[in-house]
């Protein structure tokens, strides 16, 4: 959503960590690779060559659910720079074909609206994704049970389409004062604004707490209040239900998602970010190395 997170609060508080799966096996996939853009029904695609097994490049496929959402955009981007192959779930092909780079044949953009139920879900995430990204979010609209439908039952599709599609890893765009209640954050403005609107912070907490016990590895990165500028400060990452306040520029946001699939530091974690300028530079591998899995 596009709320911006005011101030916000800490403490602690600490839900059961799952058992671990054994990691996604070597599965045998097929994938298609984009050689150009083209409407098709539910895809933009052109020339896409199946091929079996791995990747052509040995890519990994990223699925990207709100793809053209400010921070999803950028998710993909970076994706992309850092060499991954990339599905991007978008509700809107139209828009899509304005927000996402065109023309790379890295890029697959599939159409997926996460609150048409897990079965549709696993059918265009397909059986060559490797991982699920969700940055996806209600759109403010008259519904009230927008933040509902999308926030909560629209994430547990997406974890229940991994579990169909044997996914064995997702990363969820959460948010900072997801748990304010046992945060003692009750009467903090920001828990109380987001909530108001159709418990958003509460439906976010439910899916968080549904991707826990799914035994899928995760990692649950609760942003501070999202800036479209770049970064001015370095990132702070911490424990969940520690930080209450703050800010991070989007960029980060999708940089922490990206990073967090190439460090097995940040397995079955949950962390808080912001960025502050007085922060020290620390490597991801120290960030997430420093968060305790609970
Ligand atoms: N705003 C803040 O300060 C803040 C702070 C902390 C955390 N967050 C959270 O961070 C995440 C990203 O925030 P953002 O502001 O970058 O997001 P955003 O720009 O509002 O984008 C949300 C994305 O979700 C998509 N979406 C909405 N309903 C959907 C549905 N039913 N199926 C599939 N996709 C759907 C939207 O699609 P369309 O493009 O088609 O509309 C859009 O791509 C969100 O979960 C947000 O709640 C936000």
């Amino acid at each position: 959503m596009a709320t911006r997170l005011p101030l916000f609060v800490c403490t602690v508080h600490s839900p059961v960590l799952t058992t671990k799966p054994s990691s996604s096996s070597a599965r045998t996939r097929s994938f298609s690779v984009l050689t150009s853009i083209k409407m098709k029904g539910n895809e933009i695609t052109e020339e896409a060559n199946e091929k079996a097994g791995s990747n052509v490049n040995g890519k990994k496929k990223i699925f990207v659910a709100g793809a053209t959402g400010s921070t999803g955009k950028r998710i993909v981007e970076q994706l992309l720079a850092k060499g991954f192959s990339v599905k991007a779930g978008v509700r809107d092909l139209d828009k899509a074909k304005t927000t996402l780079s065109k023309g790379n044949p890295d890029l697959q953009i599939v159409k997926a609206d996460v609150t048409d139920g897990s079965d549709k879900l696993a059918e265009v995430i397909g059986e060559d994704s490797d991982a699920v990204i969700c940055a996806t979010g209600f759109r403010p609209g008259w519904d009230l049970f927008a933040p509902w439908k999308v926030d909560n039952f629209g994430t547990v599709n997406l974890v229940e389409a991994c579990r169909k599609r044997s996914i064995n890893r997702f990363i969820l765009i959460s948010s900072i004062l997801v748990n304010g209640a046992a945060m003692g954050q009750i009467l903090n403005p920001a828990y109380i604004f987001l909530n108001v609107f159709g418990l958003t912070l509460i439906a976010k907490l439910q899916a968080e707490q549904y991707i826990r016990k799914s035994g899928i590895n995760y990692t649950i990165i609760r942003p501070g209040g999202l800036r479209n500028d770049p970064p001015t400060g370095n990132v702070v990452m911490e424990p969940e239900d520690t930080l209450y306040e703050g800010t991070i520029s989007r960029d980060q946001v999708a940089e922490v998602a990206v990073e967090a699939l190439v460090h097995p530091e940040a397995n079955y974690k949950v962390v808080e970010i912001v960025s502050r300028a007085d922060a020290p530079k620390r490597s991801y591998e120290d960030l997430f190395g420093s968060i305790k899995q609970r």
